[in-house]
């Protein structure tokens, strides 16, 4: 007797920013899982060696480049993965970018503009063109956000900003989509070892902080996060909609 949970066998998933990080671990972990999956970022030859590196575990995998501030390559990114395995069960919307550190008195409006495009535009985007091949296979919605969305930030505002609203985006897609049978949930990660936090962990006082306010007493790892996305995406998250599923070894909660 085998749980099928968890299984993703016969699914097709797109993950955005998968050539590394979050979206890297996601996507080999829903590969693992059976689904077949569409490896996405700006930089194709960064994707190919995820794809191999799937093929090479027996998985399947196939690149679609897609710089995800463009409309033209959101709209390639679904219609190459439908042209190529006719459908569209799991689309998780990963990357993001920070251009700005600094407090949000001071941050430049073409800085502000950015961030709210790629983090939040983008994804609407993404999520509207998904939309009629989600309806059709009763498929789901992941989008990474993080626990900066939770609470104020100092010099992190104006991300946080955005990935507070795709904290609400997930909700809204949850309430208007729920009746096609699409279920939309944000995962919001703590701090995470990867290019994109590189300043925050490699900084040794806020690698300090951290490891004093997290109870489970160390920074994330990619791999960390992959296991709440295929619990979103999979059958196991069948009944979850709407929902931020924080991932941060226990730091939202110990006060820190
Ligand atoms: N690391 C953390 O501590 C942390 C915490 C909370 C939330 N998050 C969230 O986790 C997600 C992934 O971040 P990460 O830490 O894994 O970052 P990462 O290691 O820097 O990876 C970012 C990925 O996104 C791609 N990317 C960047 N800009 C893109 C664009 N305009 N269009 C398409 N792809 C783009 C990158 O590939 P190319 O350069 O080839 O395009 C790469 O594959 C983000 O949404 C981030 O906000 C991260």
């Amino acid at each position: 007797m085998a749980s099928r949970l968890f299984d993703m066998t016969g699914k097709v998933a797109v993950v955005t920013g998968s050539s590394r990080g979050i979206g890297r671990a996601i996507a080999i972990e829903l590969a693992r899982a059976g689904a077949s999956v569409v490896i996405s970022s700006r930089k194709a030859e960064a994707c190919e060696k995820v794809r191999a590196e799937i093929a090479a575990e027996g998985g399947t995998a196939i690149v679609v480049p897609c710089n995800i501030s463009s409309r033209d390559d959101c709209e390639s990114l679904v219609r190459s993965t439908v042209a190529a395995f006719g459908r569209l069960d799991a689309l998780i919307c990963n990357a993001a970018v920070n251009p700005y550190f600094g407090p949000i008195a001071d941050v430049p409006e073409a800085a502000f503009d950015k961030i709210m495009a790629s983090n939040v535009k983008s994804n609407l985007w993404l999520c509207q063109l998904s939309r009629q091949a989600l309806a059709e296979s009763k498929g789901a919605i992941v989008i990474v956000s993080s626990i900066g969305g939770l609470r104020g930030s100092a010099m992190l505002g104006a991300y946080c900003i955005s990935k507070a609203a795709d904290m609400q985006l997930a909700r809204n897609l949850a309430v208007e989509w729920g009746g096609d049978g699409i279920r939309t949930n944000c995962i919001a990660p703590g701090l995470i070892r990867t290019d994109f936090a590189r300043a925050l962990w490699e900084n040794p006082d806020i690698e300090r902080e951290v490891l004093r306010n997290c109870p489970a007493a160390r920074i994330g790892e990619p791999e960390d996060i992959a296991g709440a996305a295929l619990f979103l995406a999979a059958d196991a998250g069948r009944y979850t909609n709407g929902q931020v599923l924080v991932v941060d070894g226990g730091m939202t909660i110990s006060g820190g």
